[in-house]
């Protein structure tokens, strides 16, 4: 019985620290990033000699392999690579972060932001990634961009398209009408030969988690047109980024055919994962690795550093919405892409609900709701269980759920699951008690309420760990 294994990484966002480590500007982007900066090529360096040291076939990277499409970041990034390349062969789907679609390249001197950093062009991307796929492919399409999509084969009858989909021609992200048909085409030739057929893009095929999250900014334009030709055709698994969450989601198409999406969250931030894929001539194996660490500056860095880094965006954030520090809470918030104007009407706002939220037990916090409520929200017993908790806890380990695929389990009935459930139904009942008939209301109380059940639960399948028929 034959055995392919391969192992996919994404969002790898390569920073050169030419473009500036420190200075009040560099702390600033580097705090309000879920993603690492300066430590991008020590995090990057340490996985690569973790996977050529594994007995992994070969490595895919899903896309944003620089950080905003520096020449810098890329030409460490080659380097690297052309490394790795002696031991084992690496593919890439390169993205729009890799040509600086959005033309906000930055470096960091002090307290000041430069935009003249310079970047590659997407006509330049295939040349200088051509030994990163291109050069191994069976079969190429050559995008409007001069950007590629090809093909790779694989022992074991499993082949892999990796596949370019930053522009539709249409003002999204996805595939132009001649591009899809080669796709298309590409995957049923291959199903014809009984092969199983592995995509990789870097935007999302599958709205995955919640719209709240994962609104159409993070799909291709037309991703139920694709997933639902694809599945059609007979592509079995996709690998995505772009979203930097850990996910697995199962898609049904009108015919009854199922495909697999993927989404690799970002290797420089929490929680660093690397995706392994085992395939036999029955079974795919999927199993999530993280990055037990990697060395910067001097010091061991482990997955607290990386779970610290992220969390750091909220805590850092609510405590500069207090009073005294306006003039860096308004450059935080514009690092974050909100408008001045939003920023200073939401700063009391913060200012009150992040000092309540940092300050707060959740027991405390329990009993006065259920004070309001006629003890008819939370259970006495569940709240004694979370003494320990402030509030603030609570959200940060959602966002880190969110970010590793719900590895901690909350499970059904615990108190943990029991009080944030709870919560989570309040913004529904206040709009059914106020008879409020807004529908933005209605959808809004709706979606926070399935969203945390996504969050505590992981939804219906595993998203790190997944074993499923090859046929
Ligand atoms: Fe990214
Ligand atoms: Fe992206």
């Amino acid at each position: 019985m034959g055995k392919t294994k391969l192992t996919f990484i994404a969002d790898t966002h390569h920073y050169s620290k030419s473009l500036g480590v420190s200075g009040s500007a560099y702390e600033r982007r580097s705090a309000t990033d879920q993603k690492c900066l300066a430590e991008t090529g020590a995090i990057i360096d340490s996985a690569l000699e973790t996977i050529a040291q594994s007995d992994t076939d070969a490595l895919m990277i899903v896309g944003d392999i620089s950080d905003d499409g520096e020449r810098a970041s890329h030409e460490e990034m080659l380097e690297k690579l052309y490394r790795f390349k002696e031991k084992k062969p690496v593919y890439v789907t390169l993205a729009t972060h890799d040509w600086c679609c959005d033309r906000n390249a930055r470096r960091y001197c002090g307290d000041e932001v430069f935009h003249d950093v310079e970047t590659v062009d997407h006509t330049e991307l295939r040349q200088m990634y051509y030994d990163f796929g291109p050069c191994d492919a069976k079969a190429e399409f050559i995008t409007h961009l001069g950007t590629s999509s090809y093909k790779i084969e694989f022992p074991n009858d499993v082949v892999l398209l990796s596949l370019i989909d930053d522009q539709d021609g249409e003002g999204a992200s996805g595939f132009t009408a001649d591009h899809l048909e080669w796709i298309l085409n590409q995957i049923r030739e291959e199903r014809e030969k009984g092969r199983l057929v592995i995509g990789m893009e870097h935007h999302l095929l599958y709205q995955h988690i919640s719209p709240l999250l994962s609104g159409h900014g993070l799909c291709c334009g037309k991703h139920e047109e694709y997933i639902e030709k694809f599945c059609e055709a007979g592509m079995k698994l996709v690998f995505v980024g772009h979203s930097h969450m850990q996910r697995i989601d199962r898609y049904t198409s009108k015919n009854g055919n199922v495909l697999y999406e993927v989404n690799v969250g970002s290797l420089v931030g929490y929680p660093a994962p690397m995706v392994n894929v085992s395939i036999t001539d029955e079974k795919i194996e999927i199993k999530t690795e993280h990055l037990k660490q990697f060395n910067y500056d001097g010091r061991v860095c482990t997955q607290g550093y990386l779970k610290k880094h992220a969390t750091n965006i909220i805590t850092r954030t609510l405590s500069l919405a207090k009073r005294g520090q306006k003039e860096e809470y308004l450059k935080t918030m514009a690092e974050l892409g909100v408008k001045q104007n939003t920023a200073e009407k939401l700063r009391p706002v913060l200012n009150i609900t992040g000092g309540f939220i940092t300050k707060t037990g959740v027991t405390s916090f329990g009993e006065f709701i259920n004070l309001c409520s006629f003890n008819k929200t939370f259970e006495k017993s569940d709240l004694k269980k979370l003494k320990d908790k402030k509030i603030i806890d609570i959200v940060n380990e959602s966002f880190l759920s969110l970010l590793d695929g719900s590895l901690t389990k909350r499970p059904e009935g615990g108190a943990y699951y029991n009080v944030v459930t709870s919560f989570s139904k309040i913004p529904k009942r206040l709009v059914k008690a106020l008879k409020i008939k807004s529908e933005k209301a209605v959808f809004l109380s709706d979606e926070f309420e399935k969203l945390m059940w996504e969050i505590l639960s992981g939804g219906e399948i595993d998203n790190n760990y997944l074993t499923i028929d090859r046929n």
